[in-house]
């Protein structure tokens, strides 16, 4: 049989992973010879799951919930994205070591402005929630030069403090749920864990506005998730959830991997077929 070089994403649950199948039309698409698996590792053997994967010869893994922070604990080098990130989604194991990336950002990013045509230079930007999956987008989404990213949470001082954190990089302000008053804005991100419960996050109706497009960065197959239903009821013309940045983040990762960034458009218009 052919060698094939081995991937996997690992977490815990990680049974309904679309990477697999993401990964899968990434190598036929360019021809490459490799293997790409989900595995579960368990909730208080991250560290020892990794070191057998390397072991068995895996060359590279994307780390999904709830273990990237601590992927980032593990690596022996880390990229700068994944450094502001405090996170990592992408290891490669090599003669040097692990070497940790964040990709997630770059996906985000690259969904908005080059599949759907949002802009984000010189926009209005408001990004809903203050925890890890926020932190990992922030970096690339500054990059691109917002006139102005308000950061709203539930938790106040949280935001305030990633807002902190990034001050550095960019126009970023916090705000309180409560206090988006009568602001206008160009895009709203949704990166709270709130559409885990079918919930959405309580901030104004009247925020969504004649040309204001709403991203959620989670998705779902099967129907709209609550943001983007939300988002439709109150008027938004374009509203979308984060399949498109699931396929750009692999993509990402698999140029890391492998030296050549796939073709995502056919990947995520498979992925939408019914
Ligand atoms: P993740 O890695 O997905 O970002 P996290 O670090 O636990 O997970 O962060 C979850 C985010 O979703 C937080 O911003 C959280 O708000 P708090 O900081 O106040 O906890 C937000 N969140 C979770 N459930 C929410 C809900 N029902 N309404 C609003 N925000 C919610």
């Amino acid at each position: 049989m052919a060698h094939l070089d081995r991937y996997a994403v690992v977490g815990n649950p990680v049974g309904h992973s679309l990477s697999p199948r993401i990964h899968a039309s990434f190598a036929e698409q360019t021809g490459q010879a490799l293997a790409y698996e989900a595995i579960e590792l368990p909730l208080d053997g991250f560290a020892a799951g990794i070191a057998d994967l390397r072991q068995r010869g895996f060359r590279g893994l994307n780390v999904t919930v709830p273990f990237k922070q601590q992927a980032f604990a593990i690596c022996d080098r880390r990229s700068a994205r994944a450094d502001r990130a405090g996170a990592v989604n992408t290891l490669g194991f090599g003669d040097a070591g692990i070497a940790g990336d964040n990709t997630d950002g770059v996906g985000l990013v690259r969904d908005l402005a080059d599949n759907l045509g949002i802009q984000i230079e010189g926009r209005e930007i408001l990004v809903l929630g203050a925890g890890g999956a926020v932190r990992g987008v922030l970096g690339p989404l500054l990059e691109r030069s917002p006139a102005r990213l308000v950061l709203a949470n539930r938790t106040p001082a949280k935001a305030r403090s990633l807002a902190e954190d990034f001050r550095g990089m960019g126009h970023i302000e916090a705000r309180p749920f409560d206090g988006l008053g009568d602001d206008a804005f160009d895009l709203i991100v949704n990166g709270t864990a709130a559409g885990l419960a079918d919930d959405i996050p309580p901030i104004p109706p009247s925020l969504v506005r004649a040309g204001t497009a709403c991203y959620d960065m989670m998705y779902d197959l099967q129907a709209p998730t609550a943001f983007v239903a939300w988002a439709l009821e109150h008027g938004a013309t374009r509203a979308f959830d984060g399949l498109g940045m699931l396929v750009e983040q692999a993509a990402e990762s698999f140029s890391i991997w492998r030296g050549v960034l796939p073709d995502t458009a056919p990947v995520i218009s498979a992925l939408k077929q019914p």
